[in-house]
């Protein structure tokens, strides 16, 4: 489908009343792009300061001299302005809903006093194990409140968190540990999910066998199963909470001093820790939780992410928490006990804001319209989806099924990196296209490059590298450890901009339509991975002599990972062996990242000074071998040949 066939969806009625309009968005964001300093400056107010800020943006784009401040000499604290600050009017009302993964069990409705007095606690068992301001503490935590209250916790004392994703193998766990040199690890016994259990903390103890001996282990005896207890090193939570005080005062924190680091992958070597700051991460979190979402008192806002990933940062924990909003959190997964769970849950809680990915509709799409027609989904006002392009086809289903084509979709297009999100529709004023994230959101320039001589493509219809002209206070600040890093990844290459990694084609009303990463970069059912961090896991095998990875289309992931593998001399090709290099991956990564399709080959198409031609291997697994270009500057071009002979993506 081109561009110029697919219709405009005009805002639904009922949105008179949203918060920001056609008219006021056109004003605000002419204000943001002309007046920052006055634009930000009356935002940053929606904070509560210990001491307010004088200065508001003080930000360098210039390759070497790259510096992002915001607020800077502002004074907060982040858990007070998630929690204390909503106590005097907010106090018996639900900060979080707890939905547990088997939905027999029955659901938990933690106030805002009680979330206090978690948090509270939780801050002074830290506190009791040593861990200071400035201290790093790796969570390793399923979707359960403790993950929320060790997030908060972490931020009451000033302590930087870094959740590791709960599916993320020993291995990754400990580079992360290692990386930031955490003092502490945070995880629970088991996590239940979909009914199937994963062994967290006997993942944490074989991480731990590769970090420093000093790092201590709490963990939080969610399940109650049986596990390994190591004396000394161990802390069961749950008991230190009880013994703690429900009191414990908030460390005031600089703007600029980080909030927490997440890693993630890029088109090179290990994953970055991208660093956040408290203050201007806070604003622009809070600011487009309550505009992308229109998120209003009473409502009930649901999103579907894990804490693992930024999206469970920004909008379950940090943005909705800081609007005194009413926040959903799930176990479970969309298709257990049956495809219908996500419309059971907004159901049975009256979800009005749901948030979710393009896999997840295109799962739940291929299982039939069955499964939403029997719950009840009128309490829905906006739906949303993050992490990867929408297909029109999903988009027009989530539109018709979901949304009784009454709810605005508001497909937002953002980055780890970014903290929150900068191009997306607001639901009373955007007016939607099935696949584009649409216009920019306020202070955000977006710029579009040619990819080879930067020049930037002004006027409409155009089409490159996107790159952002100006900074907003969610960027990232740095990579952790590595600012040379940081520099290189995203500044280097388009001077005197960000580089987000994606191509775009802007059309000719202006509206974004995001291609995909121009890197190494794949996006694997909305999780994002490095191809190298593939690679690297394979050619650690004993087998493995030369590994490539590269993306190819799914139907339901919207990227698949395909490997070339090229075995050691006199290794035999199995299919015994292509489940242990599978299993290899998982447990070497974690299971989001086992190859869908592994192809074995004697050799790489390689240039004559060794390069690996990717170009070549993506255009074979993408089935799409009929216009491989030039390849005559191949070492060996009859590698190609086998490679086609032998491709396994024949769809
Ligand atoms: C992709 C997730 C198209 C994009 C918040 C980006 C999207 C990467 C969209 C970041 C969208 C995210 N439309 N593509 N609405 N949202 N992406 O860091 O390629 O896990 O660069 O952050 O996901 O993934 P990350």
């Amino acid at each position: 489908m081109t561009t110029e066939t697919i219709e405009k969806h005009a805002v639904p009625e009922g949105f008179e009343d949203a918060f920001v309009t056609p008219d006021t968005y056109q004003k605000l964001y002419d204000e943001s792009i002309s007046d920052p300093e006055g634009f930000w400056g009356r935002e940053g107010k929606r904070l509560d300061w210990i001491e307010p800020y004088t200065r508001v943006k003080d930000t360098n784009f210039t390759f070497g001299d790259v510096s992002i401040k915001w607020y800077e000499d502002g004074i907060l604290n982040a858990s007070v302005n998630c929690v204390d600050r909503h106590l005097e009017k907010r106090a018996d009302q639900t900060a979080i809903i707890f939905e547990p993964d088997d939905p027999k069990e029955p659901a938990q409705h933690i106030t805002y006093a009680q979330l206090s007095e978690n948090v509270n606690r939780m801050a002074n068992v830290l506190l009791s194990q040593g861990i200071m301001r400035g201290d790093r503490v790796v969570i390793y935590l399923p979707m359960i409140p403790e993950a929320a209250y060790a997030m908060l916790a972490c931020a009451r004392i000033g302590a930087i968190h870094s959740i590791v994703f709960a599916g993320f193998s020993p291995d990754a766990l400990a580079n992360r540990i290692n990386d930031c040199g955490a003092k502490v690890v945070i995880t629970a016994d088991t996590a239940p999910r979909g009914g199937r259990k994963t062994a967290l903390k006997s993942n944490t103890d074989a991480a731990l066998l590769h970090t420093s001996d000093r790092v201590r282990c709490l963990v939080v005896k969610h399940t109650g199963d049986q596990t390994t207890w190591v004396e000394g090193r161990d802390v069961d939570v749950k008991a230190q909470m009880k013994a703690a005080s429900p009191e414990c005062p908030p460390r005031p924190m600089n703007a600029e001093d980080p909030l927490f680091i997440l890693y993630t992958s890029g088109s090179t070597g290990k994953p970055k820790g991208v660093v956040h700051s408290t203050g201007g991460y806070l604003v622009y979190a809070a600011m487009t939780h309550q505009y992308t979402f229109d998120y209003k008192d009473g409502d009930i806002f649901w999103c579907t992410a894990d804490v693992g990933w930024v999206t469970g940062h920004s909008y379950i924990i940090y943005g909705p928490l800081a609007n005194g909003a009413t926040t959903l959190m799930f176990e479970g997964v969309p298709t257990w006990p049956d495809a219908g769970r996500m419309w059971e849950v907004c159901d049975k809680h009256k979800v009005t804001q749901f948030y979710t990915a393009p896999t997840a509709i295109r799962a739940l799409m291929a299982k039939g319209p069955e499964f939403v027609e029997k719950h009840d989904l009128s309490t829905l006002r906006i739906l949303g989806t993050v992490g990867e392009p929408i297909n029109p086809e999903a988009w027009n289903w989530y539109n018709n099924h979901v949304g009784k084509g009454r709810c605005p979709i508001v497909d937002t297009w953002w980055q780890t990196e970014t903290g929150g999100h900068l191009i997306t529709p607001l639901p009373g004023a955007t007016e939607t296209k099935p696949g584009s994230a649409t216009v920019p959101f306020f202070g955000v320039k977006p710029v579009v490059l040619d990819p080879e001589s930067a020049k930037v493509q002004e006027g409409n219809p155009a089409e490159g590298v996107l790159c952002i002209g100006d900074s907003w206070p969610g960027q990232m600040r740095t990579v952790w450890g590595d600012h040379q890093r940081f520099m290189e990844t995203y500044f280097q290459q388009y001077p005197g901009y960000y580089f987000t990694g994606d191509g775009c084609r802007r059309d000719e009303d202006g509206y974004y339509w995001i291609t995909g990463r121009v890197d190494d970069v794949i996006n694997v059912s909305g999780h994002r991975m490095g191809t190298a961090e593939v690679e690297s896991a394979l050619v650690a095998h004993d087998k493995v002599a030369e590994a490539a990875v590269v993306g190819y289309p799914h139907p339901v992931k919207g990227q698949g990972i395909y490997a070339y593998v090229t075995l050691m001399n006199g290794v035999e090709p199995t299919e015994e062996l292509r489940k242990e290099l599978e299993t290899w991956v998982r447990s070497e990564i974690g299971p989001i990242a086992k190859p869908d399709l592994i192809q074995w080959t004697p050799g790489m198409p390689k240039t004559r000074s060794g390069k690996i031609m990717r170009r070549i291997l993506r255009k074979i697994a993408e089935n799409d071998y009929g216009s491989l270009g030039d390849t005559s500057t191949l070492a060996e071009p009859e590698v190609v040949d086998d490679l086609i002979e032998n491709r396994m993506n024949r769809g």
